[in-house]
């Protein structure tokens, strides 16, 4: 009987019944929606294909509908598909879900400070205080779209200086992007050849690649196990760290010429509430806060916007009549006399449903940022206990076949009338919604307009490579959907 073959005979039964029952004691003891069966430890580690895990998601929504469990790991994550699902979570039941959920990659450098990682007062605090200084007079003079202006101007003089040769577009296409950000946060643009400043923009696209890599998608489903093995994922830390340095660095500069009285931008207004709040206990306002806020700043405010850009480029080299259509509304509204105005998006239909698309077809963050049950919660018949993560899946909702008629292509007319007017879709979530919604918003859509219009008043854009659809489509793989490295050529017009 205890022969070496049978001991492996009863381990592996007892295994098998441990695997059979794990995922039913999970769901019967917390009352969760229904899953996948998760493996002990892995939970649904080995779901996920092909290094995929927003394409998964998406899928098993499919199969288990628009509210259903999923395990990263041995902790459950409720996962909700689809705009009428995200918009119950994230709207009707914004304060249940207003938590921000654990992610593994980049925890061990926030630790639950900034804006992004904080929840409860800390992050009302920051929150407040961030909105209201992005949005009013706190940054000087110079208006937000003043910035984005110069920067756009700067950007048509940098490209001209390529001559119509072929050239991979991202890092210029980020080095500007990132410049607005600058000028917001530091009251400064950098110069475009500046060695620190393209050493800030390749620590950020590292970081989103190496997030996005299977390596950090695997970390995020059992950092327990990753966290203490080498591997690639581990630079995550030190780059964010050398980050947090090159700002702590900006930010000492500004204390040297600060006047409280004229503060120049979002570091002096930051500065100013520090100095007024330092006898307050209860203040967020504090170094950690406001180095790791900055990081935030920096961060989803670079990035994002930068990686928009590069899918828009490559899918207006894709489809040239489209491009052709946005030459003939930039020609008739804009003319060549004066550079874009915001107040031109108004009167340029097409253009602002190409960008929506744009925006709508590259779902730059498919699977949101994480989310997490602040109290127990009752959500459709199930109960989600305080503390569990919570997926609200963007892709889903960005490529809900309700609300768009043809999610999967690249197509416009999603954002059109038949008269020709802009038609709005409240399925357009790529900056998610409720009270979390991104903070930039506005800022973002700005500099989409601005930029794109800039360089399309200026150039017609190019490629010797001809691009299939699955080239220009999004790789659907992990935090953020980054495009395929391109070559492409900017021609006068
Ligand atoms: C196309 C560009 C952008 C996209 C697609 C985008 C998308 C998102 C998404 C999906 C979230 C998570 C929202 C949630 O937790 O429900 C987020 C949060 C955030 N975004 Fe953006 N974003 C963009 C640009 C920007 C810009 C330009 C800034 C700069 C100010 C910015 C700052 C932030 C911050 C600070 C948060 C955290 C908000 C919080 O936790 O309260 N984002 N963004």
């Amino acid at each position: 009987m205890d022969s070496p073959g049978t001991l492996l005979l009863a381990a592996l039964i007892a295994l098998l019944i441990l695997y059979s029952v794990w995922g039913k004691i999970f769901e019967a003891g917390r009352r969760l929606p229904p899953g996948p069966t998760p493996l002990p430890l892995l939970g649904n580690l080995l779901q996920i294909r092909n290094g995929e895990t927003a394409k998964t998601l998406m899928e098993l929504g499919e199969r288990y509908g628009a509210v259903y469990t999923f395990h990263f790991g041995p902790s459950p994550v409720v996962v909700f598909c689809g705009y009428e699902a995200v918009k119950e979570a994230l709207v009707d039941h914004g304060d249940d879900f207003i938590g921000r959920g654990k992610q593994a990659t980049v925890d061990r450098v926030f630790q639950g400070y900034g804006l992004m990682a904080s929840e409860g007062d800390r992050w009302r605090q920051l929150r407040r205080f961030s909105l209201a200084t992005l949005r009013n007079f706190g940054l000087g003079k110079r208006s937000i779209e003043e910035r984005i202006k110069d920067e756009a101007r700067s950007l048509v003089e940098e490209l001209r200086t390529y001559e119509e040769r072929s050239f991979d577009p991202a890092i210029l296409i980020s080095k500007a992007v990132s410049n607005v950000i600058s000028s917001v946060v530091f009251g400064k643009r950098f110069d475009y050849h500046d060695k620190k400043f393209q050493r800030m923009l390749d620590i950020f696209y590292e970081t989103f690649e190496l997030m996005s890599s299977t390596w950090g998608q695997v970390q995020e489903m059992i950092p327990f196990i990753m966290n203490h093995i080498p591997g690639p994922h581990q630079k995550i830390t030190a780059l964010l760290e050398e980050l947090n340095e090159f700002i702590a660095e900006r930010v000492r500069i500004n204390q040297e010429s600060l006047d409280p009285n004229s503060p120049r931008d979002y570091i002096d207004c930051f500065l100013k509430k520090m100095e007024e709040e330092k006898n307050n206990p209860d203040s967020e306002f504090h170094m950690k806060n406001f180095v790791l806020t900055l990081n935030n700043l920096f961060f989803a405010g670079g990035e994002t916007v930068a990686t928009t850009l590069k899918h828009g480029f490559l899918l207006l080299i894709k489809y040239p009549d489209i491009q052709a259509k946005v030459f003939e509304e930039i020609d008739k509204v804009i003319g060549r006399d004066h550079s874009p105005n915001i107040e031109d998006r108004s009167k340029m239909p097409y253009t602002d449903a190409v960008i929506h698309e744009i925006q709508r077809f590259s779902n730059v963050i498919p699977m949101n940022a994480p989310h997490s049950a602040t109290k127990d919660t009752e959500f459709r018949g199930f109960t989600i206990p305080k503390g569990t993560g919570v997926c609200a899946l963007l892709c889903s909702v960005l490529g809900d076949p309700k609300y768009f008629d043809t999610p999967n292509k690249f197509n416009p007319n999603h954002f059109l009338a038949a008269d020709g007017s802009f038609k709005r879709n409240e399925a357009f979530l790529p900056f998610s919604t409720g009270k979390r919604i991104c903070l930039g918003e506005g800022l973002a859509r700005m500099e989409l307009f601005l930029f794109l219009t800039s360089v399309l008043q200026n150039f017609a854009l190019t490629s010797q490579t001809r691009f299939t659809e699955a080239d220009v489509a999004p790789r659907m793989t992990g935090f953020a959907n980054v495009p395929i490295p391109y070559q492409m050529t900017f021609v006068a017009r």
